[in-house]
């Protein structure tokens, strides 16, 4: 069966180690947006559960709304960035953060920025859980980092291979053997 453990080489971020990062994350960001109009925009489908429990370990208001693009498919980025769906909210009084599960040929995150920026918010700002920053292609500075990892394929906590695996709680490395047979 897929989605279970068996296809998994090794967790490389636990469930707790995750949560605690959240955590961390989300008093920076209270910090930072006390008095501010923050709206938080989740990249779908991979930032869903991040999105969910940083919004929630958060101590300041704040909006949420959603935008969809893909430009992955299987394990290599394909190159091109295509708009699926995009934000309802009205952004020209927002503090805009953008979060993403990872940050990997820095391509989705340059349209996204460029995106947004031709909105005129507020304030535009990035965050990403993850940072593989061995792979970039495109030259993108996050405000806010959650892990930096190595250069391994991986699945879990809504991120997936083939749509698959986003619903395991921790952060593994996809076994090879499973995106090359
Ligand atoms: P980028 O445009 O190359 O930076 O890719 C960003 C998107 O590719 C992320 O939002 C993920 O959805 C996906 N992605 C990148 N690396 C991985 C991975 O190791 N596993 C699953 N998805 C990934
Ligand atoms: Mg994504």
């Amino acid at each position: 069966m897929r989605n279970d453990k068996t296809d998994i080489l090794k967790i490389i971020i636990s469930e707790e180690e995750i949560q605690e990062k959240i955590k961390e994350l989300a008093e920076k960001i209270s910090v930072d947006y006390k008095d501010k109009n923050l709206l938080l925009i989740c990249v779908m489908n991979g930032s869903i559960f991040f999105s969910v429990d940083l919004i929630r370990q958060l101590k300041v208001k704040a909006d949420l709304d959603y935008i969809s693009v893909a430009s992955y498919h299987g394990t290599a980025s394909t190159g091109a960035v295509t708009l699926h769906r995009d934000i309802s909210t009205d952004v020209s009084d927002k503090d805009v953060l953008i979060i993403e599960d990872i940050l990997d040929s820095g391509r989705t995150f340059s349209f996204l920025l460029k995106h947004f920026k031709k909105m005129n918010p507020k304030s535009l700002k990035s965050c990403s859980l993850l940072d593989k920053p061995d792979r970039r292609v495109v030259d993108v500075v996050l405000d806010y980092t959650g892990f930096i990892i190595p250069d391994v394929f991986i699945v879990g906590y809504g991120m997936d291979y083939d749509q698959q695996y986003r619903q395991l709680p921790f952060i593994g490395e996809l076994k090879p053997e499973v995106y090359t047979k």
